[in-house]
């Protein structure tokens, strides 16, 4: 009984330190919260995997939409009927709707003048009228189709993507996809406009130089893997801030925490001492 602290000064030393450490764990556990709850949001914040709703279209309507198109824009260099014009352009018989897609949404087609290599550039027809023209050439000729569905495949593929990457594609188009000059004032162009689309239209119909890969070459996970390596390194590349291991928000919210929080403990054993 002798021990029960009899005066309020006896007690005092004791509240306060007991109400300095729970603070103190109160604001850890703060500071915890927001750390996990930042590195949650940032997770969620980075893009999903691109779902292509861009089905092909078999609708007459379009088809004919696009056929009209074709007549106004490519005719000239690829003839009435996709046989191709000599000295003009190729034919287009079996190069299928991806190649189309391929060729009109980076703007390479249609092409005002012949050079050493068609240059990407502003797309000229907004995207339902590429999405007819590929349907009218698809319709004539068939070929390769434009890929629909999950384009990336899972997080868990970016190893195998950056791996499949260096294997088939580096060559060319540098490791960091910042592509790279090629025999004959050809080039392999960085790949930082790609969109998913592209980068799967590209691999199934082989512009230019580049080989086509096919299923036989790189299966479909492969190139969802692939597909995935590469628009991960790109979101990687710019946004501000370290590149800490380049593995993405949840790292950086991970140092963010850490060093907030030893600097914030540091402040409240500083306060602790002095008084
Ligand atoms: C001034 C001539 C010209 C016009 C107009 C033109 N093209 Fe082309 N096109 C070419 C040439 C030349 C090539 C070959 C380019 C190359 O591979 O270097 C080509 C290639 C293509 C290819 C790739 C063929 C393959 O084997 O993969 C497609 C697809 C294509 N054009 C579609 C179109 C479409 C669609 C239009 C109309 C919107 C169009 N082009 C307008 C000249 C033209
Ligand atoms: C032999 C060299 C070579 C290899 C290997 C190669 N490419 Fe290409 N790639 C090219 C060339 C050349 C072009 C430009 C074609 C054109 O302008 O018509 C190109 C264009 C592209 C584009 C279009 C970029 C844009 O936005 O304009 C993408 C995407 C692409 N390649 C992806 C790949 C991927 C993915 C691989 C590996 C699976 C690969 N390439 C392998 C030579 C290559």
């Amino acid at each position: 009984m002798t021990d029960r602290p009899s005066t309020t000064k006896g007690r005092r030393p004791r509240t306060r330190l007991r109400r300095r450490v729970s603070g103190a764990i109160a604001l850890a556990l703060a500071l915890g919260t927001v750390g996990v709850a930042y590195a949650t949001v940032a997770a969620a914040a980075t893009p999903k995997a691109q779902v292509a709703s861009n089905a092909p279209s078999e609708d007459p309507v379009e088809i004919r939409k696009g056929r009209q198109l074709f007549e106004q824009g490519c005719i000239t260099c690829h003839g009435r009927n996709l046989q191709g014009v000599q000295d003009r352009g190729p034919s287009l018989i079996g190069v299928g709707e991806a190649a189309v897609y391929f060729q009109v949404a980076t703007g390479r087609m249609p092409v005002a003048r012949q050079e050493a290599q068609v240059e990407r550039k502003e797309p000229y027809y907004d995207e339902a009228e590429t999405l007819q023209i590929a349907a009218y050439v698809q319709s004539v000729g068939g070929g390769a189709e434009i890929p629909t569905g999950n384009l990336r495949g899972s997080d868990e593929n970016l190893a195998e993507g950056g791996e499949l990457f260096r294997l088939n594609c580096a060559s060319c188009h540098n490791f960091a996809g910042r592509g790279g000059a090629l025999s004959a004032g050809k080039y392999a162009p960085p790949m930082d406009q790609a969109n998913d689309l592209t980068i799967w239209t590209a691999m199934l119909t082989g512009p230019q130089n580049m080989p086509v890969f096919g299923d036989n070459q790189l299966t479909e996970e492969q190139k969802q893997a692939i597909t995935n390596y590469v628009q991960t390194l790109k979101e990687q590349g710019d946004p501000g801030g370290a590149p800490i291991g380049r593995m993405g928000p949840v790292p950086e919210g991970l140092v963010a925490w850490v060093v907030g929080i030893g600097a914030i403990m540091l402040m409240i054993l500083w306060i602790g001492a002095k008084s």
